[in-house]
């Protein structure tokens, strides 16, 4: 049966990979900044998530589904960042995710079951250096949706899902060459980075599951880095 499912960012990424996967079985809506990439028959809603409340007047009255896409890779030594680099990060991954959450949760609680995913990154389990502002800003996520989901069971579902590096706009940076992208793949002990569809298939998972018994769990999608070391 479709599905409606809701996401903020899908034009780009990881988000764009769950749409690429879902759109021909599902409803979907994308609310983001720009208008790309997406296919015919997604609606697309002109939202900034930093600044805007969602106009939720294009949606149906009820979701089966939610995804907040939007996050930031910003890698320093603690020295080097300030304040405000801490509450950018806070700000477009917590704040910003827990305003729209606030709009979409009653479209999300009508059905019965829902399922609701959100992005961390495998820093927050696994200490690494010059994370520290996006390490504290996806660990409020997985403290945040592990309380959601017990507050929301058994109506709606909420799992996290923690990527290492995958090769996206947003890692753009850290992977514009093909050396790059060789060095940083031997850095995981599956010998490569993620692709979006390496996550997007597994939030596809966790979205599409009609009788789902997962929820409150942060899911590692990481080429092995968060939990394996081969010395
Ligand atoms: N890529 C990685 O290596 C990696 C690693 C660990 C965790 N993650 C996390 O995974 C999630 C997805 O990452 P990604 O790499 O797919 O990111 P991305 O390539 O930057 O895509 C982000 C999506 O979110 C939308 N977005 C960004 N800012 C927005 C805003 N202010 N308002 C509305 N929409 C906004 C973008 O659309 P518009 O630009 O059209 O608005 C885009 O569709 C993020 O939370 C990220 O932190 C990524």
């Amino acid at each position: 049966m479709s599905k409606n499912i809701l996401l903020i960012g899908g034009s780009h990424g990881i988000g764009n990979a769950i749409v690429q996967h879902m759109y021909q079985n599902n409803n979907i809506y994308v609310a983001s900044r720009e208008n790309e990439n997406l296919p015919d028959g997604v609606t697309h809603i002109n939202f900034d998530a930093l600044t805007d409340e969602l106009d939720t007047t294009a949606l149906p009255e009820s979701l089966d589904g939610f995804v907040y896409c939007p996050g930031s890779i910003n890698l320093k030594p603690f020295k080097m960042l300030k304040q405000k680099h801490f509450e950018d990060d806070m700000n477009i991954n917590f704040f910003s995710m827990l305003k729209v959450t606030r709009t979409v949760l009653p479209l999300l609680t009508k059905e019965g079951t829902s399922s609701m995913v959100y992005f961390s990154t495998v820093a927050v389990g696994t200490g690494m250096p010059f994370h520290t502002s996006v390490a504290a800003a996806k660990g409020a996520i997985e403290g945040f949706a592990k309380a959601l989901a017990a507050e929301y069971a058994p109506t709606v579902r909420v799992n996290v899902i923690a990527p290492s590096l995958v090769d996206t706009p947003l890692a753009g940076r850290l992977l514009n060459n093909d050396a790059k992208k060789e060095k940083m793949g031997e850095m995981h002990p599956l010998k490569r980075v993620g692709t979006p569809d390496d996550i997007a298939s597994v939030a596809a998972f966790l979205l599409e599951q009609n009788t789902g018994w997962i929820t409150g769990q942060v899911i590692g999608v990481d080429g092995g880095k968060g939990t394996l070391n081969l010395g």
